[in-house]
């Protein structure tokens, strides 16, 4: 184990940070972007000028490092590249990383975490409902999201376990919403209960990132996802912290985080029997009680923006978009017949697999009547 004033090395996503160990004045450690490190990498220069010889749009703006090492005995980082074409390995002064360095001491802000073990429950865990709907719905509030595995053994699951789910929410200070779809969805290929059932959800496709209902002023605030059958092959749920995500944005790309509080999008809805347009930026608020994410890919309108500001929106977008589809940074849940999810559809994107063969969730969403009012 490297002794705690040794010069060591953090790989992150687009940038690495180099903790310069040592006693010495300075940052104790600072961050630099693979585009900026391999824009100066040391071997770029003229042999016998040493000016340099590569310009910045020579350089793959994606740029990414196979390893990186940092050895204070030589008072360097060594960066490899990989082969591209060449294997070439960038060696860096850690004084000459010290004097430029433009992110000094930074604070740490995650990603999105991916741990679903903790935010699981095992229902034959509690000793009595009231005891599960308090742990349930302590990690709904402060996580948004959370897995209860086996509500009702697999085998002796009946749809109408749902409505059990719904009093118990209903007696922990929640109202059900209804939508154009009807009171319960019934997600599964044939589904015959709904109204205007054109939509992803009741097909067998994969449904990828979104936020639900982001057409309406005030979306529902949570979902309840029961499963009743689950697929033979596929069909399995993702969920993404969005507000880490935002967070992590505002710290890593301020510009992009500023284009989406202020860019408005046309979210439109319009199915057989229902129509609805919503002009709403995709991000607001900063923290659990007012932070609101509308995300959607498939309700989204063409956009329009001005000419000279389209590739900027695009940019900014995708930017978010990579960083939440990330496996890495999702919560990855396979839920059994019996098992259940709910998650905080202001706070949280969700997505599911595509599958094969018979599946069937049923989908509830709910305002928070009296307990989590006063908590946002
Ligand atoms: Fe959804």
């Amino acid at each position: 184990m490297a002794e705690a004033n040794e010069a060591r090395v953090e790989l992150h996503e687009r940038w690495l940070r180099v903790y310069f160990g040592g006693t010495g004045d300075g940052p104790r450690h600072a961050d630099f972007h693979y585009l900026w490190l391999r824009h100066n990498c040391d071997q770029d220069r003229h042999p016998l000028t040493n000016e340099r010889i590569v310009d910045s749009v020579e350089i793959d703006p994606d740029v990414r490092p196979v390893k990186a090492t940092a050895a204070s005995d030589r008072n360097a980082l060594f960066v490899h590249w990989g082969a591209q074409p060449e294997d070439r390995v960038s060696r860096y002064s850690l004084d000459w990383l010290r004097a430029h360095a433009y992110a000094p001491n930074e604070a740490d802000v995650p990603p999105p975490p991916s741990d679903a073990d903790a935010l699981t429950l095992d229902a034959k865990a509690f000793a009595s409902e009231t005891a599960l709907a308090g742990a349930l719905f302590g990690l709904l509030r402060t996580r948004g999201l959370v897995v209860v595995r086996g509500y009702k053994p697999a085998g002796a699951v009946a749809p109408e376990d749902t409505e059990k789910l719904v009093d118990l929410f209903a007696r922990s200070g929640f109202e059900i919403i209804g939508t154009h779809f009807g009171r319960i969805e019934d997600l599964r290929t044939d589904n015959t209960t709904n109204q205007n059932t054109d939509q992803l959800g009741y097909t067998d496709a994969k449904v990828d990132l979104h936020t639900d209902q982001p057409f309406l002023e005030k979306p529902p605030r949570f979902q309840l996802l029961h499963c009743i059958t689950a697929a033979p092959e596929g069909g399995d749920n993702a969920v993404v912290d969005a507000l880490a995500a935002a967070r992590y944005l505002t710290h890593t790309d301020a510009e992009a985080d500023r284009t989406l509080r202020a860019v408005p999008v046309h979210f439109h809805r319009k199915q057989k029997s229902f129509e609805k347009l919503l002009v709403s930026p995709i991000l607001s608020g900063h923290d659990e009680r007012d932070f609101q994410i509308r995300y959607s890919y498939f309700t989204m309108a063409p956009y329009r923006r001005p000419f000279n500001e389209m590739e900027s929106w695009y940019r900014a977008y995708n930017r978010f978009a990579a960083l939440v589809r990330n496996p890495a940074h999702q919560y990855r849940v396979r839920l059994e017949a019996g098992d259940f999810l709910a998650y905080d559809n202001h706070r949280m994107l969700h997505a599911r697999t595509a599958f094969r063969g018979a599946r069937w969730l049923r989908g509830v969403y709910f305002d928070p009547l009296r307990a989590m009012a006063a908590t946002g």
